[in-house]
């Protein structure tokens, strides 16, 4: 199966926000990747849960929403009602990262522990039991466009071998300078679900940037 391709928004025309969905959906990708920033947790602001609200009824992509704030657990109820399918928080963002996550799987939606590439995988290892999927960041968060870091493949191929070896079911979800160049490395370590954002909305055509990777992540 190929993998699964989230576009990020972050990178898209904002004036044409519901042609740019449209194209990624008729595209392939499975789901949207909506990065909310607070000035805080990562140097910028983008958009914040009502941005979710409004590109719920445009499209049928999971909305994958990337929490990038401080205090995360006073948006979950909202983001939730507005209609997110996956959230994702931060471990750093919060001292009490199980209990956020256990709002959102009360909630029935999908609940996604997020790390740093500072942050190694046994800071998450107690939580590995209860999540949907974790996201490996491959660059700082905070801004699109920035390189992919090559030495947080070692912690996707660790995740791996631990859902393997304690017979889980999590997806691993990269995020961060996936491109056409980089995106085997994230594959080939054990990752089945890819965000990109300047790569594919950048520059022209992201519905071939879409193909590409999803060729690129077909065995
Ligand atoms: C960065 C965001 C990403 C961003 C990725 O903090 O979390 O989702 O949109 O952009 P690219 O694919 O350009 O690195
Ligand atoms: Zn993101």
């Amino acid at each position: 199966m190929a993998g699964i391709i989230a576009p990020s928004i972050l990178s898209a025309d904002y004036t044409n926000l519901e042609r740019d969905v449209k194209l990624v959906e008729e595209a392939g990708a499975e789901y949207l990747h909506i990065d909310i920033m607070d000035g805080s947790f990562v140097p910028a602001i983008s958009y914040g849960p009502n941005w979710v609200k409004q590109l719920r009824p445009e499209t049928n992509l999971k909305l994958d929403v990337h929490m990038m704030v401080v205090n995360p657990e006073k948006f979950i109820d909202q983001l939730c009602d507005n209609g997110a399918d996956i959230i994702g928080i931060h471990a750093e963002s919060t001292p009490h990262i199980y209990r956020a996550l256990q709002m959102i799987k009360d909630r029935g939606v999908k609940a996604e522990v997020v790390i740093n590439p500072g942050t190694p995988v046994s800071a998450i290892t107690p939580v590995l039991g209860m999540v949907d999927q974790v996201l490996v960041m491959t660059v700082n968060p905070g801004f699109g466009g920035q390189k992919f870091l090559p030495s947080t493949v070692d912690k996707i191929t660790q995740l791996d071998t631990y859902r393997s070896m304690n017979d889980l079911k999590f997806d691993i979800e990269v995020d961060g300078g996936i491109t056409d160049q980089t995106i085997r490395q994230a594959y080939e370590a054990g990752a089945n679900v890819f965000v990109a954002g300047s790569y594919v909305y950048d520059k022209k055509d992201p519905a071939a940037k879409i193909a590409r990777l999803k060729k690129l992540t077909s065995s």
